[in-house]
């Protein structure tokens, strides 16, 4: 059996290895799939460990992405861009990519019919998560990018850092006032303890999609507050989680798995 493994701090809710092993049943692989949660000052260490034991690959979650580019000795271009690694592949050298924006593009796309190509795009947060996503977004050629964050400057920064792939901006959240967008993403951890960041009601668009990158059994607060403002639809991250791990399993195992049942098995699961 092959070994796999998420690592992360805390890793215990983690739903990787259940996505993992539902994608080796439904395709016949033979895996082992684990959670490790290291100290915090302990990721190399446990890598290297884990390399020493013949594991194969790895996901890397919070809070251990950017150190997990560091250690990767080549990365995907869309890893570099990041500044982040979420799937280490172990070989002869240790490679690092980062599968989170074609997750999410995924999930838009497949999942919920949603393309990017020419929409008015607005991602909330200029943190890790925000980044991860970037240049995979622009690729999809919207007809604009804003980054809207609390702290502006640290949009501003971003947008910078992505301006060459396609139009991105950044601005604080009340310049947002009296704009609009078709598709709005919610990427501040803010979804996780349930504060909202505080938005005009303005910025969701007619028939608007309003997507939270996490997720959880119940509406996140932001989901619920684009609901309230008009948003057509609205979906949390759970999609974008088992469509990043399915990029994952294809760079491993050289298969892709469908990701629809087991989108499926989860939501079952937490209901
Ligand atoms: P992550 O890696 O999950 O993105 P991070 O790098 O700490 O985490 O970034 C968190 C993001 O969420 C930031 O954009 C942060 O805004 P600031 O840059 O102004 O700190 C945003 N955030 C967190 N809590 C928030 C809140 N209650 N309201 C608005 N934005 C919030």
């Amino acid at each position: 059996m092959d070994l796999y493994a998420v690592f992360g701090h805390p890793v215990g809710h983690s739903l990787s290895p259940r996505i993992h092993r539902l994608f080796a049943e439904e395709t016949a692989q033979q895996i082992e799939y684990e959670r490790r949660e290291p100290p915090l000052e302990g990721f190399a260490d446990a890598i290297q460990a884990f390399r020493e034991e013949g594991g194969h690959g790895a996901n890397v979650t919070v809070p251990f992405k950017e150190q997990a580019w560091s250690l990767a000795e080549q990365r995907s271009e869309r890893a570099e861009r990041a500044g982040a690694v979420n799937t280490l592949v172990c070989g002869d050298i240790l490679y690092g990519d980062n599968t989170d924006g074609e997750g999410l593009i995924n999930d838009l796309r497949n999942n919920l019919g949603v393309g990017l190509a020419g929409k008015r795009l607005l991602v909330i947060g200029a943190g890790g998560a925000a980044r991860g996503v970037l240049g995979p977004l622009l690729v999809e050629q919207p007809a604009s990018l804003i980054i809207a964050n609390r702290t502006a400057d640290k949009a501003r920064v971003l947008a910078k850092a992505f301006d060459d792939i396609g139009s991105v901006d950044g601005c604080g959240l009340d310049a947002l006032e009296g704009e609009r967008f078709e598709v709005v993403i919610n990427a501040t951890s803010s979804g996780l303890d349930g504060d909202v960041p505080t938005l005009p009601a303005s910025i969701v668009a007619e028939g608007a999609t309003a997507y939270d990158m996490f997720y959880s059994a119940e509406p996140t607060p932001f989901l619920r507050w684009a609901e309230a403002n008009g948003a057509f639809r609205t979906r949390d991250g759970l999609g974008m989680l088992v469509e990043q791990a399915a990029a994952s399993f294809e760079l491993w195992r050289r298969i892709r798995p469908s990701t629809e049942p087991v989108i499926e098995a989860l939501r079952h699961d937490t209901r």
